[in-house]
């Protein structure tokens, strides 16, 4: 059939332009093929640029014991104002806390090790659990039965599969998260505000 096609001039040239036609139609849509990814690739860059922008917060009216969540880089970061009995609730979970001394980098290296924080009051943590990445809920209460009782002095909560960390984001003992949950690059200008993705000159 293929051959007395290609032996008959009339029908081989009809078929010649066909083809030709069906070529270019081929034609247009593989250059359409090429720009969709082109165009595809360009524009995520651009909304990631956006997406990684940084955010920035004013802290002066958080009140002490109090969280906000900020969104960047389409990921929750929790802000914890932190109290100085907090602070001591923190220094009392060192027993309970797999890396007590925050060796493990999930933060800056401009960050404090014992606090995990530029500034002590202000803990800045992404709210994603370091087990599957679920959102840890935050339970402050000093001695909630649910969460060990006399030994908890606050923290968060995974409610995903049960992970505890304490308020300076270190990760509990015996939990399915492997590590203490993750410090943003962040800034401090002055006493009150707050960027995220921009890194703490020294
Ligand atoms: S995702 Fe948090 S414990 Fe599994």
């Amino acid at each position: 059939m293929g051959e007395s096609l290609m032996s008959e001039d009339g029908v081989n040239t009809g078929r010649r332009k066909f083809l030709t036609a069906a070529t270019s139609a081929v034609g247009a849509v593989g250059a359409i093929g090429v720009a969709v990814p082109f165009v595809g690739s360009w524009n995520p860059s651009a909304k990631a640029k956006a997406a990684g922008a940084p955010v920035k917060a004013n802290l002066e009216k958080l009140e002490p014991g109090q969280m906000i969540t900020l969104e960047w880089r389409g990921k929750p970061v929790y802000v914890v104002k932190r109290t100085p009995e907090i602070l001591e609730g923190i220094r009392k979970m060192d027993d309970q806390v797999r890396d007590p001394g925050s060796d493990e980098p999930q933060q800056p290296e401009y960050v404090g090790k014992e606090f995990r924080s530029i500034k002590d009051e202000y803990l800045v943590l992404l709210g994603l659990c370091t087990h599957l990445g679920c959102a840890p809920l935050f339970r402050p209460e000093v001695g909630a039965a649910d969460l060990g009782g006399d030994k908890w002095q606050g923290g968060f909560f995974c409610p995903c599969h049960g992970s505890k960390f304490d308020l300076a984001g270190r990760v509990l003992k015996g939990v399915p998260a492997p590590i203490n949950l993750e410090v943003p690059p962040h800034s401090f200008e002055g006493d009150f505000l707050l960027t995220v993705g921009v890194d703490q000159e020294a």
